[in-house]
């Protein structure tokens, strides 16, 4: 590995190992890793190494990647720092978070400060910087309704860029910056809160555990609790078993085929997604199709979840694509649906 060089704004390591940025912890290498503290420092970058025309490879903290090989260009990865509330007029306020704070600390902060919203979005693993990616979302919340706006480096305008939320182009799991493949690096996210939120309780599973806590008049931090001990409960944790949280988004079809699914399997948990369409739950065709807990060598099914494609010790990132694949062709032969994976796969 070559040693670290850069400047105040950055620094620059050749050869470096990936396997400690990725939740998966599988091995892969770059050919050179950038480290960004100041965002101003794109713009030299830019000039000066191959941020213009290569394939870049933008990294957050890995929780939402699977590297089947290694990436011989550069992989960029923002470590600015810094939460500043830009105005507050003691119902709501709008809040510019640098792209390198965790996203829960910066959950916590918000509940501790008094602003309610992101209790929903509680111990979702990453950086604030990717969590406009894929419009992170749980618990009947998605990030998108708490974005004002969205700071990036454009490497096609070759200048810093603000998207409002619309500009975002938002959806389920999906936004305008993961359409655009790797044009943008986000550099800060300023959202928009309210002291006086509205509790999202109606996700299956969210009042039994208020209730089970004792809980019977819920705030944003008692909501967050329960959210948590739900999430501890059902989720694999990366530090004890490697995974990227789901592998597979959960599918949307039309309602014709998920009324006939639905006849002919019955307890298919659907949810309506506007459009004549209907979400499926993938990891319910998963498990029915007899893949929950299965394992070939290292690479694995969770046998707490079945959409979590989980990392026994040594699998590469090679293995675990060639089991998700066997996933995919599992439940499309089964039941018709294709799968369509969540992370970004390499
Ligand atoms: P990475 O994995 O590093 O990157 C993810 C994508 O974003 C890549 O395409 C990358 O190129 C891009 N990217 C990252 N940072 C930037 C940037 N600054 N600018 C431009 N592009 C960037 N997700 C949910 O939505 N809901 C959940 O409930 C949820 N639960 C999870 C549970 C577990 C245990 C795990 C491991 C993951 C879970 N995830 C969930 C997925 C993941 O946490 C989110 O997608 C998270 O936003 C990824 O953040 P990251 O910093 O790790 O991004
Ligand atoms: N189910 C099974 N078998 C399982 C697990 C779940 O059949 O092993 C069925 C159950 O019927 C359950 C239903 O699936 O009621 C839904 O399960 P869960 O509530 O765990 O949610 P999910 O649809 O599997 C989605 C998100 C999660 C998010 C949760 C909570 C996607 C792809 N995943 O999972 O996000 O935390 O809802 O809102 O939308 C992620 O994106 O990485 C992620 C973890």
């Amino acid at each position: 590995m070559g040693a670290p060089a850069g400047n105040e704004g950055y620094s620059v390591l050749e050869n470096a190992s990936l396997r400690e940025r990725n939740t998966f912890g599988v091995q892969a290498r770059a050919g050179l890793l950038i480290e960004v503290r100041e965002p101003a420092a794109l713009a030299e970058l830019s000039g000066s190494v191959r941020l213009r025309g290569e394939p870049l490879l933008v990294l957050g903290e890995g929780s939402n990647v699977l590297l089947t090989r290694d990436w011989p260009g550069v992989v960029l990865t923002i470590a600015a720092r810094g939460i500043e509330v830009l105005d507050d007029d003691g119902a709501t306020a709008r809040i510019r978070v640098q792209a390198g704070e965790h996203w829960n600390d910066f959950v916590y902060w918000s509940l501790a400060q008094g602003f309610g919203g992101l209790e929903n979005l509680v111990l979702i693993p990453g950086a604030v910087g990717a969590a406009p990616i894929q419009n992170i979302g749980a618990y009947g919340t998605e990030v998108r309704e708490f974005i004002a706006a969205v700071d990036a480096w454009d490497r096609e305008a070759i200048a810093m860029v603000r998207l409002d939320n619309a500009q975002c182009g938002f959806s389920y799991r999906d936004s305008h910056f993961k359409r655009a493949g790797d044009r943008y690096v986000v550099t800060a996210v300023t959202f928009a809160l309210t002291r006086r939120p509205a509790l999202r309780l109606d996700y299956a599973g969210v009042r039994d555990e208020l209730a089970a806590m004792g809980v019977v008049d819920p705030t944003p931090a008692t909501l967050a609790g329960a959210i948590a001990r739900l999430r501890r409960r059902k989720l694999p944790d990366p530090a004890q078993v490697g995974n990227a949280g789901s592998f597979f988004k959960n599918p949307v079809v039309g309602d014709a085929l998920a009324l006939a699914l639905r006849r002919e399997h019955a307890g298919l948990p659907a949810w309506p997604a506007g459009e004549g369409r209907t979400k499926l739950s993938a990891a319910w065709l998963i498990e029915r199709a007899g893949l929950k807990g299965l394992r070939e060598g290292d690479a694995g099914i969770s046998a707490r979840h079945a959409l979590v494609l989980v990392n026994h010790g040594r699998a590469s990132g090679a293995q675990l694509w060639a089991l998700a694949q066997r996933v995919r062709d599992t439940v499309r032969e089964r039941f018709g649906v294709d799968l369509e994976p969540e992370p970004r796969v390499i």
